[in-house]
């Protein structure tokens, strides 16, 4: 278990940890959103199936809530984070895996590896702190290795509630991202939350040789209404039904995509 700062400090450059706010716990947020976490690990399931990696990134990893997940696919994991709160609440959590280091990033859109190196990034729950994925992409593009895989979680603004409410209005998603706010979650009040047209999402990843191999909507059925009534074993009965099915439709509030670097 080793740990590295790979970006210099940037005075210049904002901070993005914003998850050492001392008043904000992440791991409280998870605390009753097991249909979330479960569809999210049934999503990541799903799209690792069958494949093994040698070197894996969870990107913006946070205190590791998937890399257990990730772990069972790969034989070495990098979890990276801006945080130095969530990489030490991660360290304690992973400690009994000794094939993960923990780095920190101080840099918005920066991979830290070198390039063509990767054979795995997952990004989940990151793309809601990014105005702009598409340095992002890039950087991910560089990155991963000829033929290397990411599953990009998208934070979706088109999803279906959202589309009856800008119809009502009269009115088309968004093309590109749209802010949702600063305070989201509870976070300290100067961290941005953005939300993103999938179609656009398509396009970015495309321009940075990123081809999609498969898609999954999830969260599908993400209600109180239906939380509180509902069993948590029926919901992922279901979410598990239609993850593919509706991933046409971007029908969720969280899109998963498998994507591949060009050969
Ligand atoms: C909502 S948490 C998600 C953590 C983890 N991926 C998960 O799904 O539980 C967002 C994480 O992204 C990190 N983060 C925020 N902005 C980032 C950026 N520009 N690049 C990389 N990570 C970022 C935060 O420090 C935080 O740990």
């Amino acid at each position: 278990m080793t740990e590295k700062t790979t970006s210099k400090s940037q005075k210049d450059n904002k901070s993005i940890a914003y998850y050492d706010d001392e008043h904000h716990d992440y791991e409280d947020f998870w605390v009753g959103r097991d249909y979330e976490h479960e569809s999210e690990v049934l999503a990541l399931n799903k799209l690792l199936s069958n494949r093994h990696f040698d070197l894996a990134m969870d990107y913006g990893g946070g205190y590791g809530r998937i890399s257990p997940v990730l772990l069972d696919y790969a034989d070495k994991l990098i979890l990276v984070d801006p945080s130095t709160k969530q990489l030490n609440i991660a360290k304690e959590r992973l400690a009994k895996y000794k094939n993960v280091e923990y780095v920190k990033v101080d840099k918005e859109n920066s991979v830290p590896a070198k390039d063509s190196t990767l054979d795995l990034l997952v990004m989940v729950r990151v793309s809601h702190h990014l105005a702009e994925p598409g340095p992002t992409f890039k950087e991910i593009s560089r990155a991963l290795k000829p033929g290397g895989m990411a599953i990009i979680e998208i934070a979706n603004e088109a999803h279906f509630l959202n589309r009856m409410k800008y119809l009502s209005q009269l009115k088309g998603v968004p093309k590109t991202s749209v802010p949702i706010g600063q305070k989201a979650n509870g976070i300290t009040d100067n961290t941005p939350f953005y939300n993103h047209n999938p179609n656009y999402i398509a396009q970015l990843m495309a321009l940075n040789k990123l081809l999609i191999v498969d898609k999954l909507s999830v969260s599908n059925l993400r209600s109180s209404y239906l939380k509180g009534h509902l069993k948590l074993k029926t919901m992922l009965k279901v979410e598990n039904t239609v993850q593919p099915i509706l991933a046409p439709l971007n029908f969720g509030p969280s899109m998963f995509f498998l994507v591949k670097k060009e050969d």
